[in-house]
């Protein structure tokens, strides 16, 4: 177990994302539950993780699945009761593990009370809590437009203005200008801190100090200075970890983000490799093959940029992602291979690493008829391109490739009906695969998905270097392998990825000659590399 009284314990930690209506369901309902997570405890324990980053639980008319929140301090009730989230809490320190809550400070639900008040009148004083400008029904005042399409402005005829809103309508931004606002966001932290909560996930942080006069949304000019004053006032305490959700970062930002005095934050989640493959000047739904050199380049950068400056968190997968073996690995075939490899480049590296429910089994994309989505964002994509004339098949490829729902879908716990998500009818269709691809089988095969991850978990913690190790890129313009090494005074560590099904030449560099395979999906090296082969050697003191 990590002694978390230790300054910066979460840099030798490892997450695990939960999002809990999709991860087991106790009643019957076909909607994950807080209990249902209690009763998984002892598989997140075996895993080896140390911490739930938890997606939210609080009240809400689940619009974009609770990044709505409509009480910040109530649970929603099919998700259970504030006693089960205490239970959870509890039972979770009990074995090492941390809780760390999704909070959405961009945003509020339409439905919350301070919105509902906002909008009855301007002279109400929750009327300011929110980002309103006046204009006529018909002439919003500029044409910036939502996350998920659509104007960012919606009018209310009462108070005669609109309000902004950077995703779903029913997702009004919260006016940070206002002290008013962040004292309450302030006070319901310590909400949760006094709970036994032992950190937060703070949902696209860097676009809380928009501007939207002058079409301004991420890194606004206040944003440094909310962070620090969010830091100073919510986060004093000792050993809380905080980590910034920051679609927009650049290594740069980061930096400020995460910079080791911890004025602003513990470590930032960016997101520049998994903007690598999609066409130039396309969205993400434009999706074209990994192209590797450039993600090597991408995490050569920010392994070097952040070293001994900043910290990152480590992910591949999580509920806003497709399914990683899907995207750059091979469902096919080589899905477990793949996942393995995957898994194997990323936790070499420095930062956090955060593994997403399912992920540590190699679950993989689903497809469904347009009418199975759930998801806000696809649902609006399906009726923007159609209405701009792409053919409908184009438009289901897009989607089978990148929604949200792809990594949604049930938790594959078993054969058993529903795949032993829930007796009832799942919210979201469980992928047919689960008779193959489940926990139960995994967890009775040494050879399994779930065991390699809990391998590179337990190396993570007995070696150094992982955490400390400075970063240098070999082999940069081979478009087949990633391979990296890791180097402190005392230990080395070089980790090989095979990114491709083929066979592939390779030869060890001389300095690891005599090295140590801690870690391969294949067992021993031979002299090529095998379809998604991964080898990870390690050298201790010379
Ligand atoms: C974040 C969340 C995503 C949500 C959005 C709006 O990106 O991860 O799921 O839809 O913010 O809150
Ligand atoms: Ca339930």
């Amino acid at each position: 177990m990590l002694d978390k009284t230790k300054r910066g314990w979460w840099k030798s930690a490892v997450f695990y994302q939960i999002y809990p209506k999709s991860f087991q369901d106790t009643n019957g309902d076909g909607v994950g539950d807080l209990p249902g997570i209690v009763q998984r405890l002892d598989y997140l324990a075996e895993l080896g993780v140390d911490g739930i980053w938890l997606s939210p639980v609080y009240a809400s008319p689940q619009v974009d699945n609770g990044y709505d929140i409509s009480d910040y301090r109530a649970i929603w009730p099919p998700f259970g009761t504030m006693e089960d989230m205490e239970t959870l809490i509890r039972e979770a320190k009990r074995r090492g593990i941390s809780i760390i809550m999704d909070l959405v400070l961009n945003h509020t639900s339409d439905q919350h009370r301070w919105f509902r008040e906002a909008r009855k009148s301007r002279d109400d004083p929750y009327h300011d809590y929110y980002v309103w400008r006046d204009g006529t029904p018909d002439a919003p005042p500029n044409d910036m437009r939502a996350a998920w399409g659509g104007p960012a402005w919606e009018w209310v005829p009462e108070v005669g203005q609109f309000y902004f809103h950077q995703f779903a309508p029913q997702q009004p931004d919260l006016n940070w200008e206002n002290p008013a606002v962040r004292r309450e966001l302030y006070d319901m932290i310590r909400f949760w801190v006094d709970k036994g909560v032992e950190g937060f996930r703070l949902d696209v942080i860097d676009q809380i100090a928009k501007e939207p006069d002058t079409k301004i949304t991420a890194n606004g000019p206040r944003l440094h200075e909310f962070l620090e004053e969010l830091s100073r006032e919510a986060f004093r305490e000792e050993g809380l970890v905080t980590v910034g959700e920051a679609w927009g970062a650049d290594v740069e930002r980061a930096r400020r983000y995460s910079a080791p005095d911890g004025r602003e934050l513990s470590m930032v989640f960016q997101f520049q490799h998994m903007y690598l493959d999609q066409k130039a000047g396309g969205e993400k739904w434009d999706a074209i093959p990994l192209p590797l050199v450039e993600l090597k380049r991408c995490v050569e950068r920010w392994q070097t940029g952040l070293f001994g400056s900043g910290w990152n968190s480590l992910f591949l997968d999580n509920h806003d992602l497709p399914r990683i073996v899907s995207r750059w690995g091979d469902e096919g075939q080589y899905r477990v291979a793949s996942a393995k490899m995957l898994a194997t480049m990323l936790h070499g590296l420095q930062g956090t690493p955060y593994i997403y429910q399912g992920e540590e089994l190699g679950m993989t994309n689903i497809r469904l008829p347009i009418g199975g989505y759930a998801d806000v964002e696809t649902r609006n994509l399906y009726r923007d391109r159609i209405a701009a004339g792409y053919p409908e098949a184009e438009v289901m490829a897009s989607i089978y490739a990148r929604s949200r729902d792809n990594a949604r879908t049930p938790m594959q716990w078993s054969a058993e009906k529903n795949a032993g998500f829930s007796q009832g009818e799942p919210w979201l269709p469980v992928n047919p695969n689960y008779t193959e691809i489940n926990a139960r089988a995994e967890l009775a095969d040494p050879e399994s998905v779930f065991y390699y991850y809990q391998k590179l978990i337990a190396l993570r913690k007995r070696y150094p270097v992982f955490r400390d190790g400075a970063f240098s890129l070999l082999e940069a313009e081979s478009e087949k392998l990633f391979v990296y090494t890791r180097e402190t005074e005392d230990e080395r560590l070089l980790v090989v990825c095979n990114f491709t099904g083929e066979t592939v030449d390779w030869e060890r560099p001389q300095a690891f000659a005599g090295a140590e395979l801690l870690l391969s999906n294949y067992g021993a090296p031979l002299e090529k590399l095998r379809p998604y082969e991964a080898q990870m050697l390690y050298l201790g003191r010379p």
